[in-house]
């Protein structure tokens, strides 16, 4: 699909995109906008050569997408410096080989913070009280009446909710669990965050007030301090080699028995063969997942368990959300295209 054919620099979406405004965007300055129509979800490296071809300015890519030193090379050879990920995370992109064929990268931090960190609660809610293994019992019929143990599941109130990287997401996904449940925080965070921490103050400070229990926090020294002692346990942080299978068998064992695990960042974080064992294990443990190790696939079981949610990578997807990312998208390649800042900006 092709706009504005006569535009001056040639911009490839690898993807067609929410909303109309990325276009006009591109259309309006100049862009010469081509988007892919390939039908099959997950582009190969060959597929994206052939999209940028020998004239390319600037293209819009996506975390399916395995960008390294093959493609930042043929953009660059194709007179391109731009590449803008629609997503916050860029694990799928090689920032040395940017940098060194001189491609600047952009992300979409910030237009999805709210979403992402509605999806994480959502998820905690639904494991918490078996909201998904209800309705599928509703679905086929098996409701005979109202039981003292149908579905006995976690209350949330006065537990304590365990935020393991508390940037922009965890921390809005902890201000969530804790306004919305009066749940207690424990986090852990290589960086101190300050605004959590007067947030859950503040907020502490008002329950007071109006003559009900304040709500705890606590900054923990260690990541498996938060595992021993959260009921309900966030994952939020970037993937990195630090971070691969951060939480493996000896740390899913530290975990309570009917602790909830929610993983709405990236699927490596989890050794998921070991969690679908501990899964089998403990049927009172519960996990909801946006994010699986080997997307679009599930390891062998985890379709099969009772006491998993299962998504597929949709946190950030609300219309106004996705809109947003797209544009974000295609100011930043037009911004290295034209010389304006780049708003994500991973390799400055
Ligand atoms: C991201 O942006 O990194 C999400 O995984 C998709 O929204």
């Amino acid at each position: 699909e092709v706009w504005n054919p006569s535009g001056k620099y040639r911009v490839v979406s690898t993807k067609s995109m929410p909303g109309t405004r990325w276009i006009k965007l591109l259309t309006d300055n100049d862009c010469r906008l081509e988007i892919c129509t390939e039908k099959k979800t997950i582009l190969s490296v060959d597929d994206i050569l052939a999209l940028i071809g020998d004239h390319c300015h600037g293209v819009i890519g996506q975390l399916t997408e395995d960008w390294g030193e093959v493609l930042f090379s043929a953009l660059k050879r194709a007179g391109g410096t731009a590449f803008s990920n629609m997503a916050v995370g860029y694990n799928n992109v090689d920032v040395d080989a940017a940098n060194k064929n001189g491609i600047a990268i952009g992300n979409t931090p910030g237009v999805l913070t709210e979403t992402t960190a509605e999806l994480a609660a959502s998820l905690s809610v639904a494991a918490a009280r078996r909201i998904v293994e209800a309705d599928q019992f509703m679905r086929a019929g098996l409701y005979d009446g109202w039981l003292p143990h149908l579905f006995v599941g976690n209350l949330l109130k006065g537990q304590t909710v365990g935020v393991i990287g508390a940037g922009r997401i965890g921390s809005a996904y902890a201000r969530m669990m804790i306004e919305g449940f009066k749940m207690n925080l424990i986090y852990f965070d290589l960086y101190q965050s300050t605004r959590l921490e007067k947030f859950v103050t503040a907020y502490g400070q008002f329950l007071k007030a109006n003559g009900e229990q304040p709500v705890t926090w606590k900054r923990a020294s260690s990541m498996e301090e938060v595992l021993r002692e959260a009921d309900v346990i966030s994952l939020h942080p970037v993937l990195d080699k630090t971070t691969y299978h951060l939480i493996n068998p000896e740390r899913l064992a530290m975990m309570k028995k009917e602790a909830v695990l929610v993983n709405a960042s990236r699927g490596p974080v989890i050794d998921e063969v070991a969690l679908v064992e501990h899964l089998k294990a403990n049927p009172m443990f519960r996990v909801g997942l946006d994010v699986f190790e080997d997307e679009p696939y599930m390891k062998p079981g985890l379709a099969e368990m009772k006491n998993a949610v299962v998504v597929p990578h949709i946190a950030s997807a609300s219309k106004w959300t996705r809109e947003g990312m797209a544009t974000l998208a295609a100011l930043n390649v037009l911004g290295k295209i034209k010389g304006y800042p780049v708003w994500g900006n991973p390799n400055a």
